[in-house]
């Protein structure tokens, strides 16, 4: 298997070939059992069985490839969350789901404000590990430079900004801002901005940030990140610029062209 590459192919064959145990990050934005025929790709199903045998041999291999330290995060929304979670939990164990992340996709207008009840306004995203050792470099939302110059007013003789707390000092670089949780209210999606530089008009494309701040806190530089569903390559332009190695697989050429001109290769 060949690093830094996009491959168009169907994404299970192309597992089994792979060895155990040697990706670090795997995050997934499969179709979601929308029902909804894109130009792109199809999310038409026989049934929630059928979608839900597709997604079950998938990850069955992705657990399998991923490795002993990794991470895997699967990408859904409301139409099959709950069953995806149920499936998850047999694959990769119960004790091994870490966190359901709800990303906040932004308020909608137009039609999907009309319907009757709660206007939907966030996907979920299950991130699982393989075992109890795994990777995670805790993120945070930097504090704001007012805050910084009320609360971290003592400065050491080497430089470092701290405050005083009870039994000791906290220093600035050792907690930069507020441990970022599991609610994501701050990344824009294409839903409500789809005139920025980043959107290709591929349906149902993420923002790079969504995936820069999931391979930051589960992967480090030099580790694999795979997306065995990639679409455009987000998550490969972010490993790309954040120093990790990547793979990507998608059986539909638009996307893979999409991706070669996206990451300048061939
Ligand atoms: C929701 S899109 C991913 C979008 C991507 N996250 C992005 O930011 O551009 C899902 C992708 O999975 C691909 N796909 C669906 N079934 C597949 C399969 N069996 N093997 C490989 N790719 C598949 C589709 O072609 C589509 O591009």
């Amino acid at each position: 298997m060949k690093l830094n590459t996009v491959y168009l192919a169907e994404n299970l064959e192309f597992l089994k070939n792979i060895k155990s145990n040697v990706i670090d990050l795997i995050y997934i934005d499969p179709p979601f059992f929308s029902g909804v025929d894109y130009k792109e790709f199809s999310d038409l199903w026989d049934s929630l069985e059928d979608y839900l045998n597709f997604m079950r041999v998938r990850i069955i291999e992705m657990h399998r490839v991923l490795n002993k330290t990794g991470s895997f995060y699967c990408h859904c929304d409301p139409n099959a969350a709950f069953e995806i979670k149920i499936l998850c939990d047999k694959v990769f164990g119960r004790n091994f789901f870490r966190r359901e992340i709800i990303w906040n996709v932004g308020s909608v207008s137009g039609f999907k404000s009309q319907v009757k009840g709660w206007v939907r306004q966030h996907d979920t995203i299950l991130y699982y590990t393989k075992s109890e050792n795994f990777t995670f470099n805790k993120q945070y939302t930097p504090y704001k430079q007012e805050y910084i110059k009320t609360m971290f007013r003592h400065m050491d003789e080497d430089g470092r900004l701290y405050r005083k707390r009870r039994g000791g000092k906290q220093y600035l670089d050792e907690k930069p801002g507020n441990a970022i949780g599991d609610v994501w209210n701050d990344i824009y999606s294409f839903q409500t901005t789809t005139r920025s530089k980043e959107y290709l008009g591929y349906p149902t494309q993420k923002p790079e940030k969504l995936l820069e701040r999931i391979i930051l806190a589960s992967s480090n530089e030099e580790d694999l990140v795979a997306d065995f569903f990639c679409g455009t390559g987000t998550t490969l332009a972010a490993a790309q610029k954040l120093n990790r190695k990547w793979i990507g697989v998608d059986n539909n050429p638009k996307a893979i062209e999409l991706c070669k001109n996206r990451l300048k290769i061939n």
